[in-house]
């Protein structure tokens, strides 16, 4: 890593920067050596209707693990994202909405939204919901998911969004898992001129559920236009409960710590657990970590291509850049519809100052050469951004000629849904970039990398990620399981929230993502747990075992191969591969829909039972000349069938 590239910080991005490297050092410096002070001072930046008193109180020893921020102050998270910025900003807009369909748009001003989520509000308590009552999200990209979030935010309700590619199963858990009164739905999602029936899938979800569906009221908002079943009593149109509602909702003054959302990941075992994020805390990070990161200064266009279903969407779409009176670009639709241009030509259209995507698409385009940027004028640009895995070099530089044109930094953010924002990130201003670096930790984050046996490395290393310390932004608990919370993040390695991710420091203490080091998949930037698509597999009626692993995919990043053991009597064939993935698909989402599917007769194990996944990761990256020890295999022979067999030649 000692002949890496170095970016300097440009002279465009110091003119404009809030903070240079020295600056930066010395907030750092700060942020650890004085947290209550660091924090005191920049908790300061929303407004509070009980101003704090304490700051930080949190220890990361297990069985005792607890995190709080602010603990006796009272805010409301959409007064700080809308009430707030209204003398001043009524009519600047807070949206620019583009639809699926090119031609499709619509711009919201921050009065407009205020309007809307107040009579929302407003619905959602006449539907008798209210403060720690939970609400299940379920909707495309429409200005709409983003007057949700601030509306059960805005009378306390707790809200729980759920990916609008997941499927009615997926849904169903989801809301039995926090016990949702209500769910806010579209009747249809649009992506790419593909449909997906929203409203239908609520339907079977809470169908499946019987008597244990928590659900009282469905709210759904008429987006396409098509026929929906309409239960009566249970159903609403929103722009039927909007209809009547007044534009003025008094906030619900809310502590610091009671819960802002739950948002479901997926981990290495079980099911998909629900992260915890309250509200003071989380603001301060969402607010702060937008304005230094995205380097946003009033006036600037600003847009996070991602989806409000995943923690990007919460964090960079609504709450960070509203908390900062931002005007953003909201994409209802994909990169590449209807051709690879759209992404450039969304920023032309918009004039767009700051782009913030993910690797995937990044190479997606990359594949069309400069297909995807021709004709379009991207001289607006002046920030790019990048998350959701690590970028590979070749994407970073095809990003940063053809897309920034040489001229604009870009972002490598580190984070995960668990830590509210991002944690290891450049700032523009501040830091020399090395492409595939995700840098230096932002203000009161300290990482550390230990080894296997959770031994802290010095200088430049390779290892394990850890955080040292809590940080305002930080998942609280898992939702109804603090036990589990305990066990997933601080038993690992005593004392420290473990990410699960590997990483390198390298001699200017920059820190470089290698992936996940747990059974947790990365597949286009979507998070998906191997143990969640094995119990789906094996829930199928022909299959007897399975075994899913990651391996290197171009697209991808990593794709998902899966091993499979037929039950006895049963033949595999094309036909039944194929209903596999559509089984997948259908029972999660298509986003967990396998790339290879290899049958076998078994699978390797050890003498005790457990099957080799190191094994089997070795085969599926076609690395089977190095499988190190495979002594401990009850039956050899079943690696070489595997190998034999293999599908990513
Ligand atoms: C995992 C978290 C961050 C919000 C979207 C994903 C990987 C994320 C990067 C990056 C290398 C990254 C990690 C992390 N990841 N950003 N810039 N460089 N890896 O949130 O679904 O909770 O996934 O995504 O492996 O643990 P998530």
């Amino acid at each position: 890593m000692s002949h890496q590239q170095l970016y300097p910080v440009t002279q465009a991005a110091l003119a404009r920067t809030y903070l240079t490297n020295e600056q930066y050092l010395q907030m750092y410096q700060q942020s650890i050596k004085e947290p209550e002070q660091f924090w005191a001072e920049h908790g300061r930046r929303l407004d509070w209707i009980t101003p704090y008193t304490k700051v930080k109180d949190s220890s990361f020893e297990l069985g005792n693990v607890h995190v709080n921020w602010f603990s006796d102050g009272t805010l409301n998270a959409s007064y700080n994202c809308l009430d707030r910025h209204l003398p001043a900003k009524a009519n600047q807009v807070a949206y620019f909405w583009e639809g699926d369909e090119p031609g499709v748009q619509k711009a919201v001003t921050y009065q407009e939204l205020y309007d809307e989520v107040c009579q929302l509000a407003n619905g959602m308590r006449s539907l008798g919901v209210g403060k720690g009552d939970k609400v299940t999200i379920y909707l495309p990209m429409i200005p709409q998911a983003a007057v949700a979030l601030l509306a059960c935010a805005r009378i306390g309700a707790v809200h729980s969004v759920v990916f609008a590619g997941f499927s009615p199963d997926a849904l169903g858990s989801r809301i039995v898992d926090c016990d949702s009164k209500l769910v806010i739905t579209a009747d249809q999602a649009l992506r790419g001129a593909r449909t997906t029936a929203l409203k239908d899938n609520t339907d079977l979800a809470l169908g499946h559920l019987g008597a244990a569906n928590p659900v009282k009221h469905v709210i759904v908002v008429k987006h396409v236009g098509q026929n929906i079943d309409e239960h009566a009593g249970r159903d609403v149109w929103y722009h039927d409960l909007l209809a009547a509602q007044p534009k003025h909702c008094e906030p619900e003054p809310m502590n610091a710590e009671d819960p802002l959302f739950i948002l479901y990941t997926s981990g290495s075992t079980g099911k998909p657990k629900g992260v915890l994020h309250t509200t003071g805390g989380y603001m301060v990070w969402a607010s702060m970590t937008h304005q230094y990161v995205f380097d946003y200064q009033d006036g600037d266009v600003y847009w996070c291509a991602a989806d409000v279903g995943w923690v990007t969407g919460h964090t960079y779409i609504v709450y960070g850049p509203l908390a900062n009176g931002a005007t953003s670009v909201m994409f209802e639709g994909v990169p590449t519809y209807p051709n690879v241009k759209r992404i450039a030509q969304i920023v032309d259209k918009y004039q767009v100052n700051v782009l913030y995507t993910a690797p995937t698409a990044i190479r997606a385009l990359m594949a069309h050469g400069t297909a995807a940027v021709e004709g379009a004028n991207l001289s607006s640009l002046h920030l790019l951004g990048s998350v959701g895995e690590p970028i590979n070099p070749e994407a970073w530089h095809w990003y940063h000629e053809q897309v920034g044109k040489g001229q604009c930094p870009i972002v490598d953010t580190w984070w995960q849904t668990e830590t509210g924002g991002a944690l290891i990130t450049p700032l523009p201003g501040a830091t020399a970039l090395k492409p595939g670096s995700a840098t230096r930790p932002f203000f009161g984050v300290i990482p550390a990398i230990v080894d296997n046996e959770g031994n802290l490395l010095d200088g430049t290393c390779e290892g394990n990620l850890v955080l040292l310390d809590s940080w305002p932004g930080m998942m609280r608990t898992v939702f109804g399981d603090h036990d589990r919370f305990e066990q997933t993040y601080f038993s690992t390695y005593k004392g420290m929230y473990f990410t699960g991710d590997g990483a390198k420091r390298d001699e200017d203490g920059y820190y470089w993502l290698t992936g996940r080091v747990d059974d947790v998949l990365n597949v286009s930037g979507h998070r998906l747990g191997t143990a969640e698509i094995e119990s789906c597999l094996v829930a199928h009626e022909a299959i007897a075992e399975a075994a899913v692993v990651g391996y290197p995919h171009d697209l991808k990043g990593q794709g998902i191969y899966v091993f499979i053991a037929p039950r006895v009597g049963v033949e595999p064939s094309d036909d039944l591969t194929k209903a596999v993935k559509e089984w997948v698909r259908r029972e999660i989402s298509p986003i967990a829909s396998p790339d290879l599917i290899q049958w076998a007769p078994g699978l390797p194990k050890t003498r005790s039972g457990k099957i080799m996944r190191r094994i089997l990761r070795k085969i599926a990256a076609n690395e089977h000349d190095s499988l190190g020890d495979i002594s401990t295999l009850a039956d050899p022979s079943v690696v070489e069938h595997l190998i034999e067999n293999r599908l990513n030649k």
